[in-house]
């Protein structure tokens, strides 16, 4: 396995390699980001993995400073799932000079997520972007985990015209179901204990929704509520439409609940395809 830190040396590498299968991460690697290895492995023999901390996705009172870095156990795992290269650039050679062209998504990206965190898909569609002008492969591959991101990245390339495909990947749980993400390690004991009742709740949702209920504004009132009690802060609990991504009516169908909340100071998101 190679590792690059430089452009040129990783694009001489990959020079006449098709196709290339292609997994953006910001590093510090658990069992979902190779879970989406594995999958890139399905769709070529090359797959490159990209280590990044992006700087434009953080606001500034977010977790970038201490955002965990763990490079060697990273290149050791994906050594031993048969990675053909790493690209894990310093910063300035992604930004040697500020990055001044920002792309402007449309207002999609300006909820959910987008309206607890602003700038944080246009921070994550730019160094996609990026990344992908670098890698230049014929797939890509994202987790469903961060379900917004994956939708507003599958917008871009299609509304850019890039020249990728983009497969979607389920989310890793741990076995009492909570999602699999680099920021669990932030919780301690009790936390960690509490967490997966972000997914119980999706779940009770996803039964209320198939037993026939169509009132999800007091469904998703009554969720955001029992999480309340329980110490949660909830940013949003709320059902959409899967294609869209925009709130669901009581008469769609292809539906998916999003949910962010903190418990202490660790913000954690998860959702559930109904
Ligand atoms: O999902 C992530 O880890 C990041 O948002 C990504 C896609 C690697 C961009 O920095």
């Amino acid at each position: 396995m190679n590792i690059f830190n430089n452009i040129n040396e990783l694009r001489n590498s990959l020079r006449g390699k098709v196709p290339i299968a292609f997994v953006p991460t910001m590093g510090n690697l658990h069992t979902g980001h190779l879970a989406l290895v594995e999958r890139a492995k399905q769709s070529s023999d090359c797959v490159v993995v990209s280590i990044f901390i992006n700087r434009l996705q953080f606001l500034p009172h977010e977790d970038f400073d201490r955002y965990p870095q763990t490079l060697e156990d990273d290149c050791r795992s994906l050594s031993a799932l048969n990675v053909n290269s790493v690209f894990a650039p310093d910063e300035k050679i992604l930004f040697p000079t500020p990055q001044e062209f920002l792309l402007a998504l449309p207002s999609i990206a300006d909820t959910l997520e987008g309206k607890f965190r602003p700038g944080f898909f246009r921070g994550v569609a730019t160094i996609v972007l990026k990344l992908l002008n670098i890698v230049q492969p014929q797939v890509a591959v994202f987790g469903k985990k961060d379900y917004q991101q994956l939708h507003i990245i599958r917008e871009m390339v299609r509304q850019l015209n890039i020249p990728v495909e983009i497969v979607a990947c389920e989310t890793v749980r741990a076995q009492d179901g909570l999602a699999l993400s680099s920021r669990n390690q932030y919780l301690d004991r009790e936390q960690r204990k509490e967490a997966c009742r972000l997914f119980q709740t999706l779940s009770q949702l996803k039964n209320e929704i198939a037993s026939g209920r169509k009132d999800f504004p007091a469904l998703q009132q009554q969720a955001t509520q029992l999480l309340s009690q329980r110490g949660w802060s909830v940013d949003y609990l709320s059902i959409h439409k899967r294609s869209s991504l925009m709130p669901a009516q009581a008469h769609d169908e292809d539906l998916v609940i999003l949910g962010a909340a903190w418990l202490g100071k660790t913000r954690l998101i998860d959702n559930l395809e109904i």
